[in-house]
């Protein structure tokens, strides 16, 4: 029996953050600064897109992404249901209409055919997230879309890879999420990736009241008046900041090494249920589709006796997602069989980088010991 509370997310820190934090704090610099932009520059390199945008959440770049694709009144985005709610959310920001698609059984990502179907002469762009961690299949999606521009929601895939491309750059617009528990984790942030210049540095104003330069500009690079600066349209204040950013520059540098150990524990999972015809596991890794496994999101008979049982024994679990077209909050909607059939089953294991190969034992023999094994 464990004795202490295993999380089901944890951030992976050790002295390098604390490090980083305390050299931002004695240098008296901790708003939007040069961190922040050492920060995007890597984040850049590391997504394969021109351009990265740091933003203080994922629901903030998803936002900004709707506003530059010119998301508003009348128009229509189309989402998976298994999701968070920001993903519709801010399409609903932008006075969009969210339309839910259903998901595909076996990797609860968006169903391309379902879009398919969804798609109108209102659409205006679609949202894809990365379940798990997991790619969706964006070849196929991108057929199916035609000219209609992709959104890549990333929340969850910070260092996953499609077809050996990193995701973020593979649509019109990425969005990442540095949530304290995500794979790379600030505790709150968030980054907009994208090739097109001028849209990233439209977003750039956008994310500070629409003004036309930071503070930073302003004091390091611009010759021009300190004082001085233009606001053409109206943004929020959305920006990423140089503590959090210290964060993840040294999270971005520890990523693959985290996302390993995350594989690795998914594996011993896989094995250890092989013989349970009860659990059902995530779709693995191929040479195509390279989870940065954020979630392990097992399918499982009896999941609520399962949950509150591991819980007794001091295991934590989740459940990802209630499909979100269920929420009041975006009416009546069409029913979505395949997730409203799959969410009861729906059980997320702990899954971190920290977990020790003595609580991964202690969880499995567990669930075992549930199924009578
Ligand atoms: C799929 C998905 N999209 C967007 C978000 C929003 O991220 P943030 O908390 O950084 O705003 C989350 C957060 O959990 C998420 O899981």
């Amino acid at each position: 029996m464990s004795t202490e509370m295993i999380q089901l997310f944890k951030p992976w820190y050790d002295d390098r953050e604390i490090e980083a934090v305390a050299e931002v704090l004695r240098s008296g610099w901790v708003g939007l600064g040069p961190k922040t932009a050492e920060f995007e520059k890597r984040f850049a390199q590391f997504s394969g897109a021109a351009c990265c945008v740091g933003l203080n959440s994922c629901t903030a770049a998803l936002d900004m992404a709707m506003r530059l694709l010119g998301v508003n009144h009348g128009d229509e985005v189309i989402v998976p249901t298994v999701t968070f709610v920001s993903t519709a959310h801010c399409i609903a920001y932008n006075l969009g209409t969210p339309i839910f698609a259903d998901v595909n059984e076996r990797t609860l990502d968006l169903d391309a055919t379902d879009v398919a179907r969804k798609i109108g002469p209102r659409t205006k762009a679609i949202i894809a997230v990365h379940y798990g961690g997991r790619p969706v299949d964006m070849d196929a999606l991108k057929q199916v879309a035609g000219s209609i521009p992709i959104v890549e929601d990333c929340a969850h895939a910070t260092g996953a890879r499609y077809k050996g491309r990193s995701v973020g750059g593979l649509g019109a617009v990425g969005c990442f999420s540095f949530h304290a528990v995500k794979n790379l984790a600030m505790g709150e942030g968030g980054a907009l990736t994208i090739n097109d210049k001028q849209m990233a540095q439209r977003a750039k104003r956008l994310r500070w009241l629409g003004i036309d330069k930071g503070t930073w500009d302003r004091t390091a690079l611009d010759k021009s008046y300190w004082w001085e600066y233009s606001v053409d349209e109206i943004g929020l204040k959305s920006h990423l900041n140089d503590v959090h950013a210290a964060i993840g520059l040294v999270q971005l540098a520890k990523l693959e090494e985290a996302n390993r150990r995350r594989r690795a524990i998914v594996d011993a999972y896989r094995q250890a249920f092989a013989d349970i015809p009860q659990i059902r596991m995530p779709a693995p890794d191929d040479a195509d589709f390279e989870s940065a496994w954020h979630l392990c999101e097992i399918l499982a008979e009896s999941r609520d006796e399962l949950s509150v049982f591991l819980q007794e024994r001091n295991i934590s679990t989740g459940v990802h997602y209630k499909p979100i077209h269920l929420y009041r909050c975006y009416g009546n909607r069409p029913s979505l069989p395949v997730a409203e059939g799959l969410f009861p089953r729906m059980l997320s294991l702990p899954l971190h980088p920290g977990l020790t190969d003595e609580q991964v034992r202690y969880i499995i023999a567990t669930l075992r010991r549930f199924y009578g094994k």
